[in-house]
């Protein structure tokens, strides 16, 4: 999601809902001022200055002109680049599709109640796709790369676009009313997930109503407690003296498709549903104030005292997991892995290593908080799929340590091992998962400007880490990993493991790339000068590799009068001479960030979740004031007077078939 959690507070005023030492409470300007303040001489700078920062800036490498670069191998990415703005709409690659395949409140079951955003309920809700797409997987049913089960997080919900009648403009903001039971029980339905039959016709994907896998994860799905944290006295509420069922999951923000071919839900920002305090001198005070618990972002605890940390103070312990959904039995029991930790989990990308250990990569996104990665103890099996489905409750957690001479560690986050023992609070490995950030503190890890997805690519045998951006890091805690000060607009580091070994417990890594604008001198960006205009992006979140290894990276928070663009989707070369030059793929309409992007085996399709489309208007001329239901900067992608605008998955194809891009 964007920065903003809070649900009460508009226009986008930033709750910042980071710090490496728990929740910020203060209010911030945003990303807009901070950059139109910062780089207000962006004109002046555009000239003769310019040029000599970028030399001073970009590798040798990178200087070579485009002809030259070409001539040494070139870009990896064939398709002509979109040009940047923001408007209403989405754009894609000339010569390419991009056509809606779900909306909220599409129909996923044959007896799915057509979509009436007046008149909506939380049973139809709970028969229809969520809200606010995330994380979009793909898994083949019988191997076929045009047949298969898309699986998409539903991370979490915009009442002032959903609901009529909430709103009121005061002093040219806008003021949300409370929530009623109805509509609150609707925001539950609209969290969690979409299992979902897809099926290639004609070129065309198109949804399977009838497909017999077919489910809708919600907030107030049933799931059990796996791993050590089971069973422990501090998941026990009143409703689960066992400590092991929970109900539903809370926002699902990217998450993972495992070899062995189940569904991983990452929950985020878990902080923002709970309100109420805790009674004076709780013992999970501390904890939860390194997590920024409660936000009170959402009206939940009025009507479910779950969310009241006054009556259920052992609650928010119960969210911040991984969580991994078996999507062959419909009526399975989705199981939240704690062996993984407790973090802000962006997502977790996967891949096998050579030994046959099962690697997942994790960030926890926050301002100053860890790259992590979890080695399971077990040997996947390809050839049996049930002697996998545990494999996750046993491991070893990892955090990352970036060293300023480009080497890095992974330091074990197990208990007994340095400081994580009793003495400081950790009783068991129980201790150490539940408050996995207070032990990548004590153990020493690096203070990261906001990891998000963290992706393996097994073409290349690198790792990329998304850091989105870290306005609040100081001048003096830069550092080799984090170089830049106010870091507005985000950075790539790539990981190589020592040995080429996922499993290893060193490595090497490097800057990939400082994203901004290159012809702003302050930015310090390091796209290569093959890069255009459009080709620059800040704020890198989600990214994808496509099975030729190429690395494809979406954004958020790109979109304001500074930067002239909304988010997108973009290809990044990370090979040869083309390293670090970028294009312009796909943009979202007004108000969008991108999540998503996801290729199909085959790489023919490329499917990408427009999140929170509408969200905000204010800083864009067609529009010029906050965006609210019943005064929307984009009824995209219906464009109906009567239709609400409608976070959507798309599928984007090459026109004629192909593969995408070559
Ligand atoms: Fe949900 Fe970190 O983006
Ligand atoms: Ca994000
Ligand atoms: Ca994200």
């Amino acid at each position: 999601m964007t920065e903003h959690l809070s649900q009460k507070v508009f226009p986008t005023t930033q709750l910042e809902d980071a710090d490496g030492d728990g929740h910020n409470p203060s209010i911030n300007p945003t990303m807009g001022e901070i950059i139109s303040k910062r780089f207000s001489r962006r004109n002046f700078l555009q000239g003769s200055l310019a040029v000599s920062a970028i030399a001073a800036t970009v590798s040798p490498v990178a200087l070579m002109t485009a002809e030259q670069a070409r001539a040494a191998g070139g870009s990896a990415f064939s398709f002509p680049e979109v040009e940047a703005g923001v408007d209403a709409s989405h754009h894609v690659a000339e010569g390419y599709d991009a056509d809606v395949l779900l909306r909220w409140g599409d129909a996923l079951f044959p007896d799915s109640p057509a979509f009436d955003a007046k008149s909506q309920t939380a049973e139809a809700q709970a028969r229809q796709f969520g809200y606010n797409n995330d994380y979009v997987g793909y898994i083949p049913l019988e191997g076929s790369a045009e047949h298969g089960l898309l699986v998409v997080n539903h991370e979490y919900t915009n009442p002032h676009l959903m609901f009529p009648g909430l709103v009121k403009v005061v002093d040219g903001k806008i003021e949300q009313g409370k929530l009623s039971k109805e509509q609150v029980d609707i925001e539950m339905a609209a969290h969690g997930g979409t299992i979902v039959e897809i099926r290639k016709v004609d070129g065309k994907w198109q949804v399977v109503p009838e497909g017999k896998f077919n489910r809708r994860i919600t907030a107030t799905t049933e799931m059990a407690l796996s791993g050590p944290v089971a069973g422990h006295d501090r998941v026990k509420t009143s409703a689960d003296a066992s400590g092991t069922k929970v109900i539903g999951t809370l926002n699902n923000c990217a998450g993972g498709v495992t070899p062995w071919g189940t569904y991983i839900m990452a929950e985020e920002n878990f902080h923002g549903y709970f309100s109420g305090e805790l009674p004076a001198d709780h013992a999970e005070a501390a904890n939860y104030k390194r997590y920024g618990v409660p936000e009170g972002g959402y009206d939940w605890a009025d009507y479910y005292d779950r969310f009241d940390l006054s009556k259920e103070p052992n609650e928010p312990n119960r969210f911040g997991w991984i969580v991994e959904v078996d999507v062959m039995d419909p009526t399975s029991t989705p199981k939240k892995r704690t062996a993984l930790g407790r973090t802000k989990h962006e997502g977790a990308e996967s891949i096998v290593a050579e030994n046959g250990k099962v690697v997942f990569y994790l960030g926890d996104d926050e301002r100053f908080d860890y790259v992590y990665k979890f080695v399971t103890e077990g040997i996947y099996n390809p050839d049996d799929r049930a002697a996998n489905m545990d494999l996750l409750d046993t491991g070893t957690l990892y955090v990352a340590k970036f060293n300023e001479d480009g080497t890095m560690q992974w330091l074990p986050v197990v208990h007994g091992e340095g400081p994580l023992t009793a003495e400081n609070g950790f009783a068991s490995q129980a201790d150490v998962l539940i408050e996995t950030r207070r032990a990548g503190d004590l153990l020493g890890a690096t203070k990261m400007d906001r990891p998000e997805d963290v992706q393996p690519n097994g073409v290349n045998g690198k790792v990329y880490v998304m850091l989105t951006n870290n306005t609040k890091r100081k001048a003096d805690q830069v550092d080799a990993a984090n170089p830049r000060a106010e870091n507005a607009f985000g950075h790539i580091i790539e990981i190589a493991e020592d040995g080429g070994d996922f499993t290893a417990t060193s490595g090497k890594w490097e800057v990939l790339l400082k994203c901004g604008d290159p012809a702003v001198a302050e930015v310090g960006a390091t796209f290569s000068t093959e890069t255009t205009k459009n080709g620059w992006f800040g704020m890198p979140d989600n990214c994808a590799v496509d099975s030729a290894g190429r690395l494809w990276v979406s954004t958020d928070g790109n979109n304001n009068k500074a930067t002239g663009r909304t988010d997108g989707l973009w290809a990044v070369d990370t090979d040869g001479e083309a390293r670090a030059t970028s294009k312009l793929f796909f943009r979202v309409p007004v108000g969008a960030e991108l999540c998503g992007p996801l290729f199909t085996p085959d790489d023919e399709t490329a499917f990408v979740a427009v999140q929170h489309p509408g969200d905000g208007g204010e800083d864009w001329d067609g529009h010029g004031r906050p965006s609210y239901y019943e005064d929307l900067s984009t009824r995209w992608p219906d464009f109906k007077d009567d239709m609400p605008v409608r976070p959507s998955v798309l599928a984007i194809t090459k026109i004629g078939g192909g593969k995408i891009a070559v």
